[in-house]
């Protein structure tokens, strides 16, 4: 299956920057997605790799294949790059069944009916639903269409499916199921999946790597366990995760401590880091929180939102005010009196810029 590779890629529309000197190398087979806010440039991406917009600068090849080339006039035509695409607003035929709705584009191919017949079988057994075989669209819930779209787009074999949104128009349950199969999908067509959402919960859950973008600018592009662990700046910090990261404001020491609120301790980040006096942002994932009677410091319960499996508890610590998650059915009474302590791992952004520059964990935090 062919690798995606994306070089110094820049569409602007007018003077507007959509996507920003993009550089992206897509491994063969993985299944990546393209997260970000509302505008940030996702669709922009998706549809330059199709084919369907062309960007103002830079390269884009699809295998051993240059689909794109600014400087050199070259830009092929969406239908000859070998890919498929399942967007948002997927339309079915109304007037045809499950069953010609997915043969359709194959017959338009000129697969003779045999072959036609095989694979459609092939695909409604993939996806669930040969019971759905002759009916029409109208008969079927928004959760069949949906798959019935998706066997529609599988059906040639692309190597490379594109995705925008698919399951946007879905309810929850049904979305967390479409997740299941569509991650399943994708290890049993061996094909190359790019998917857009904005939702990072999708993104960590379904793909082998992530690429985060702010305003058509590349943030990182990383495995999703180690972009949250290791979140490259701020702003990816503060996307990933829910309930959000603590930022707490803080100044780091040349001697090593870090002091923030009225608390300090040292810090012991990564092999070879030497600290240098400086404002910095700590960053303290809320499970690395620990509430219980072996916690070292004292806080008072602002308030809690138990779902049953996990419980947020918003913690006021003198100056601090710092968010964390309990795994089990607990609660606690507003304004009771707890003690917590840090756990694991802590990660200090240089104030100024935003950026990530050491991972480590702090030394048992005191009163100062
Ligand atoms: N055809 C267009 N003309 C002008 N601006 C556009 C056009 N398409 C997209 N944009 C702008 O480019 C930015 C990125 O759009 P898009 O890629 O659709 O974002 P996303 O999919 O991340 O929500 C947005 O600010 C959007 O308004
Ligand atoms: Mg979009």
């Amino acid at each position: 299956m062919p690798e995606i590779i994306l070089k110094n890629v820049t569409k602007k529309f007018g003077k507007f920057v959509a996507v920003d000197h993009l550089d992206l190398r897509i491994e063969s087979n993985a299944f990546i997605t393209l997260l970000g806010p509302s505008g940030c440039g996702k669709t922009t991406t998706l549809r330059m790799i199709a084919g369907l917009e062309t960007p103002t600068e830079g390269t884009i090849s699809i295998g051993d294949r240059v689909v794109f080339d600014a400087d050199r006039g070259i830009n092929l035509p969406p239908n000859k790059r070998d890919v498929g695409f399942l967007f948002q607003n997927y339309a079915l035929w109304p007037h045809m069944t499950v069953y010609q709705n997915i043969a359709f584009g194959l017959e338009n191919l000129k697969w003779d009916k045999q072959r036609i017949g095989n694979r459609v079988r092939e695909l409604l057994e993939m996806l669930h639903i040969e019971s759905f075989e002759k009916r029409y669209p109208s008969e079927l819930s928004g959760g069949q269409q949906q798959r019935v779209a998706i066997a529609r787009t599988l059906a040639p074999g692309p190597k490379v499916l594109f995705m925008d949104e698919p399951l946007s128009n879905l309810d929850a349950k049904l979305r967390m199921d479409m997740r299941t199969e569509l991650k399943r999908l994708h290890r049993d067509t061996d094909s190359t999946f790019v998917y857009v959402t904005h939702d990072q919960l999708e993104a960590m859950t379904l793909s082998t790597r992530v690429c985060i973008m702010e305003t058509g600018v590349l943030q990182q592009y990383a495995p999703p366990l180690e972009m949250y662990s290791d979140p490259a700046n701020l702003f990816v910090a503060g996307f990933m995760g829910s309930p959000t990261m603590n930022f707490i404001d803080g100044r780091l020491h040349a001697d090593g401590t870090v002091s923030f609120g009225h608390l300090a301790a040292s810090f012991k980040g990564p092999d070879g880091f030497v600290p240098e006096e400086k404002d910095i942002i700590l960053g303290i994932r809320p499970e690395y929180i620990h509430i219980g009677p072996d916690g070292e410091l004292p806080a008072t319960v602002y308030s809690t939102l138990p779902s049953g499996m996990e419980t947020t508890v918003r913690l006021e610590a003198d100056s601090l005010a710092l968010t964390a998650v309990v795994f089990d059915d607990v609660d606690y009474p507003v304004d009771s009196k707890v003690l917590y302590s840090f756990r694991k791992a802590a990660i200090l952004f240089d104030k100024a810029s935003g950026k990530n520059f050491a991972r480590g964990s702090l030394d048992r935090p005191h009163a100062v």
